[in-house]
């Protein structure tokens, strides 16, 4: 048998949420990326049309994120993260929180969205112990969210593909109807009209359970994963309502939306509802290096913050929360952000965004177009006896056009570096245009 080293061989690696036959028989190889643009193994440029994974916000190459991570490393390479710290961390977290109005005022680092979503679920659960209401332990999801991949984000979650390989799930959590497919809402243009009464899907489940049970809620203020689903007019507020009526924690998962994609530092500022929980990933070091981070109201924290001086209060956290490298990533992309102007620059190209995007209406097997800040989709009708096929033929042929998107189904998704120019825009929408009439 032949233990030599296969060089080349694309064998060795399982790839993550990746169709690994079809890629290891026609590979794509990125080698290099700068601003908009990435350059492929074999030397073709593609232009980034979602931010690689709705997280390099900035663009790519920054330089001031390069540097920061250069001299972090070389200045201190790591400290543990539990009963010591270092000085960046609290910076960092005092940075994050100056971005938030209101009460959200206390951060707890993770390593990533999934993190970030167990770190609220258990968060909402504690809390409601610590000040004696422990009987609510119930999740709420909603239908078509994605949460991540762990236990916890894939109970919550609502995206079928996702959960339905793996057994019985965290036990306790039921979902919200999605606001997915009212034919009345097709074509809109920003928050769709209809489906605000979709959140008094919330009473039935109080309804069924009773408030007593239920810890908290969790929802992308946008759906992104799911494919750009933005939320009916009027529909985060009611659920705001609604919670505040039963005692029910709300979670905004702002693991796409935050960091400027909606033209707003955070969705919740978007949309005027602010959540008790907050949680963020990617946009935080601009996709570079990992970390996430769970941002809590004041009466959150607070109500941890008794017993022994010397107790420790919330019995979680991960080897690398606050990583110093990861702090000064996420530092110098903040200080990127604010150089640029880029956690409002979407409210600028949003309506230029809008009209490129929109313009699509009417070709070939178009049955949707939505749009939000610099976020949009569009949904193809699928193929007769083969759902997805036409949405991976269009994420193939964009690529080969030179153009990077993510496709759910057969929903295209865009979300392109913040840093956009008309041109850019120009061009995302011209090449889907130019790719959606070359399909069967
Ligand atoms: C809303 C939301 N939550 C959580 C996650 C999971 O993040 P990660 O892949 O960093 O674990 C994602 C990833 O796309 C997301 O969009």
């Amino acid at each position: 048998m032949d233990h030599e080293p296969q060089p080349n061989s694309l064998d060795a690696f399982w790839m993550p949420f990746t169709a690994n036959r079809h890629f290891k028989a026609s590979p794509r190889l990125f080698a290099s990326a700068d601003r908009m643009y990435y350059t492929t193994t074999d030397g073709r440029r593609v232009m980034d049309g979602v931010s690689a994974m709705w997280c390099c916000n900035a663009g790519h190459n920054r330089p001031r994120i390069v540097e920061a991570i250069r001299r972090q490393v070389g200045e201190m390479d790591y400290a543990p993260a539990f009963q010591f710290s270092h000085p960046k961390a609290f910076e960092l977290a005092n940075r994050l929180v100056a971005l938030m109005p209101g009460g959200l005022k206390h951060v707890f680092y993770t390593n990533s969205g999934s993190e970030s979503v167990e770190t609220a679920l258990k968060m909402a659960v504690a809390y409601h112990r610590v000040r004696g209401d422990g009987g609510r332990v119930r999740l709420i999801g909603r239908e078509k969210g994605y949460h991540g991949v762990n236990f916890g984000g894939m109970s919550v979650g609502g995206m079928v593909a996702n959960r339905k390989m793996f057994g019985s799930l965290v036990a306790g959590i039921d979902h919200l109807r999605h606001t997915h497919g009212d034919p009345r809402n097709a074509f809109s243009r920003g928050e769709p009209p209809y489906g605000a009464d979709l959140a008094d899907d919330l009473e039935r489940l109080v309804q069924l359970h009773d408030a007593s049970t239920i810890a908290a809620v969790i929802v992308e203020p946008v759906q992104g994963s799911a494919g750009v689903i933005v939320p009916p007019q009027g529909y985060l507020k009611r659920l705001r309502e609604i919670c505040d009526r039963h005692g029910i924690l709300l979670i905004f998962d702002e693991v796409i939306t935050g960091f400027g994609r909606l033209g707003t530092p955070f969705a919740s500022q978007y949309f005027g509802v602010e959540p008790d929980l907050l949680t963020t990933a990617k946009g935080i070091t601009n996709g570079v290096i990992p970390m996430g981070a769970v941002f809590a109201q004041a009466k959150i924290y607070d109500a941890f913050m008794q017993g022994p001086p010397n107790a420790i209060e919330f019995f979680h956290g991960y080897t690398y929360s606050g990583n110093p490298i990861a702090c000064a990533a996420a530092l110098a992309t903040l200080d990127t952000y604010e150089e640029d102007g880029l956690l409002t620059r979407a409210a600028s190209l949003a309506k230029y965004w809008e009209d490129a995007l929109h313009a699509i209406k009417g070709l070939p097997n178009v049955i949707d177009i939505r749009n939000i800040g610099l976020m949009g989709a569009v949904e193809l009708a699928p193929a007769g006896g083969a759902p997805g096929k036409r949405g991976f033929d269009a994420f193939l042929k964009l690529y080969e056009a030179g153009l990077l998107c993510r496709t759910t189904g057969d929903t295209i998704a865009f979300a392109p570096p913040l840093i956009a120019g008309h041109a850019d825009i120009d061009f995302l929408a011209g090449t889907t245009a130019k790719v959606l009439k070359t399909l069967d």
